[in-house]
């Protein structure tokens, strides 16, 4: 299900609007990216174009006399495809299509087309066929005229409108199992969580804008052999592996899909099973491209994802990767950004002191408390076992006294039972 061709390169426009309060440098770096997504697809940039306007017009997108100037420029650079930096609406793409003779889809349509052909996983490409038909199912109608009109002969405009109802039916269908199959999935992986929450190890997911160096992060810091690619979104599904600290504690470690601005809603919906483990953990390492054009817009788009899925408040720890490359530059973001690090995952410097941080940090989030749990809550004494690390237990007439290690949820989960903190 590949919107941009691949038996060979396509020829794409790329199109962009400059919206108030952006400046037209804003367009162009937003093009930069769009460029780069497009050449990941497979695809390669033909030209671009820019409009200022106040708004996106409704029916068109660019300006109706724009879209005419496109469909020259299409010809005579020999275009397949043309791109728009922003999601059309289905009617705009239609439209589009009539003016310009060409194919016309938007960003969105590029992600979920990488997402597909990186997918991996059963669950991920699950979601990934998932985020991709809710992308198309309104957008069903300007296919359905087509088939009404290959339906031809007597009659058409029945058939037809039967052949869209019946594409409908079956894309439909197609969901419902797919939401059913994620639902297990989604279970299976609790299960999993749940078995490692059991391991009372802490968790540190790495996130980061896509490119940003996660996985060779997480290669360098673990033996892990996962995949590394000068692709964006080489990584779609969190791969986990335990780590040992310079402290002497154990982490499960978790590399995950890369972020990007102007996410496709429909991905960070489907993803978000694959996303929770970062809700869930202990610690973000958020790895920034520290040389990158723009690395401070980045950080913000990466955590506008992270409010989206509900790990804003998880404790973060900034990691400016790529410091070979400009190393005056990562120093600068470091002195701006109190308590963060510089690294260089390719070459190995200054992993110590992320390995130091993560440990530093860690142990700041988690509280040593004491509880005084009676010998008849049996209940509260098995998962003050599972949860947290048990330092010290005595015991005195009919109650457990305990010194455990817990996370600040645990803590609050445990508040009846709390003695003072240690
Ligand atoms: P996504 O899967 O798209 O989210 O990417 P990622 O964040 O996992 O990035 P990945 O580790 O695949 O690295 C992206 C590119 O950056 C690769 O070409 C790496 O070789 C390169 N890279 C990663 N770390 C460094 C570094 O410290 N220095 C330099 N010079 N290049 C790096």
């Amino acid at each position: 299900m590949s919107l941009i061709e691949r038996s060979f390169r396509e020829k794409i426009v790329l199109v962009g609007l400059t919206l108030p309060p952006e400046r037209e440098e804003d367009t162009e770096m937003h093009l930069d990216e769009l460029a780069l997504l497009v050449d990941t697809a497979g695809a390669d940039e033909a030209a671009r174009v820019v409009q200022r306007r106040d708004h996106p017009d409704p029916a068109t997108f660019v300006g109706r006399g724009k879209a005419e100037e496109l469909r020259e420029l299409s010809n005579s650079v020999d275009a397949d495809t043309v791109v728009f930096d922003d999601e059309l609406t289905p009617a705009q793409s239609r439209n589009l299509e009539k003016i310009l003779g060409r194919t016309a889809i938007d960003r969105t349509a590029v992600i979920l087309d990488i997402f597909a052909q990186n997918a991996r996983t059963q669950e991920g490409k699950a979601q990934v066929e998932l985020a991709q038909l809710r992308y198309r199912l309104p957008r069903l109608r300007g296919r359905g005229t087509q088939l009404s009109q290959q339906a031809g002969g007597i009659g058409t405009r029945g058939p037809g409108e039967t052949q869209l109802e019946v594409d409908r039916r079956r894309l439909v269908r197609r969901v419902n199992r797919l939401e059913s199959d994620l639902r297990r999935l989604t279970e299976q992986r609790r299960l999993q969580r749940k078995a490692r929450r059991r391991s009372r190890l802490a968790s540190v997911s790495l996130v980061g804008y896509t490119n940003a160096g996660k996985s060779t992060l997480l290669n360098r810091l673990t033996d892990a052999e996962v995949l590394v690619e000068d692709r964006l979104f080489a990584t779609l599904d969190p791969r986990t592996r335990r780590l040992e600290l310079p402290g002497g504690e154990a982490v499960l470690v978790s590399d995950t899909v890369g972020f990007v601005r102007k996410l496709p809603h429909q991905l960070v919906e489907a993803f978000r099973s694959t996303l929770e483990v970062v809700t869930e953990s202990s610690l973000l390492v958020h790895v920034v491209d520290s040389a990158s054009p723009d690395p401070e817009s980045q950080m913000e788009a990466v955590r506008s994802v992270l409010d989206e899925i509900g790990a804003g408040s998880v404790p973060e720890l900034l990691c400016f990767n790529k410091s070979d490359l400009d190393e005056a530059k990562a120093l600068r973001l470091v002195a701006r950004h109190p308590g963060s690090v510089a690294v260089s995952a390719s070459t190995g410097a200054s992993i110590d002191g992320l390995l130091e941080a993560m440990g530093d940090r860690i142990r700041a989030a988690a509280n040593v408390v004491e509880l005084v749990v009676p010998y008849d809550r049996g209940d509260v004494l098995a998962a003050v076992h599972r949860e947290g690390e048990v330092l010290t237990e005595t015991h005195e007439d009919g109650s457990a006294r305990l010194r455990v290690r817990v996370d600040q949820a645990g803590a609050a989960r445990f508040k009846d039972f709390l003695v003072e903190t240690a």
